[in-house]
């Protein structure tokens, strides 16, 4: 397996030359297109610069130049929203999606990995999500693999936009 790295990203990473700003756009873009049909970079600025939402990436084909770090493509992401609510800080997990060519690598496995630790580190108690497990029977089967249950209460939605 190639290198991989796992991190947040963070507005700097949108102005740092060696991922230059199109491109990294791009490639988000591309990527949350696999799952999301109306996709649109300002949200995903939005929830890069929001203090309540990490959204962390799986990269790879990283180089190291004598010049810096040259960032490579990145192939997977999900978010973690952090809310504090009368019951304690909770997480809710959103936009979880690996790159269909690289799908059934753990990596899908290593971002949920990653966004479990950052909601231990910040005292979290619960993680939430949910997930249309018909439709999607490989995200279930890693949501319930890493130990997340169903609960007996529905989740309602008012959906507010079209
Ligand atoms: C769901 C998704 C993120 C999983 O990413 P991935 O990198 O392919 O997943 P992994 O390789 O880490 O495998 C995760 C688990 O699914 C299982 N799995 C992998 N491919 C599978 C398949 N085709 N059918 C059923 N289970 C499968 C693995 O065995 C693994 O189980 P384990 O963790 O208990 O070992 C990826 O398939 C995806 O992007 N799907 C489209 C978007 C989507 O459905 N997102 C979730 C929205 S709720």
């Amino acid at each position: 397996m190639k290198e991989l790295n796992i991190y947040q990203l963070v507005p700097q990473h949108f102005s740092n030359e060696s991922h230059p700003r199109g491109r990294l756009e791009e490639n988000l873009l591309t990527l949350f297109s696999q799952l999301i049909s109306n996709v649109n970079i300002n949200h995903i600025n939005s929830t890069v610069c929001s203090d309540s939402s990490k959204l962390i990436v799986a990269e790879i084909d990283r180089k190291y130049t004598n010049r810096g770090t040259v960032f490579g493509e990145i192939i997977g992401t999900a978010t973690l929203i952090i809310m504090s609510t009368p019951h304690g800080p909770v997480g809710y997990v959103h936009d979880v999606v690996v790159d269909e060519q690289h799908r059934g690598n753990g990596i899908g496995r290593k971002l949920m990995l990653a966004i479990i630790d950052i909601a231990r580190s910040n005292n979290l108690t619960e993680l939430n999500l949910t997930t249309n497990s018909q439709k999607r029977p490989t995200a279930e089967a890693l949501y319930v693999g890493l130990g997340f249950k169903q609960k007996p209460t529905g989740f309602y939605v008012l959906k507010l936009t079209q």
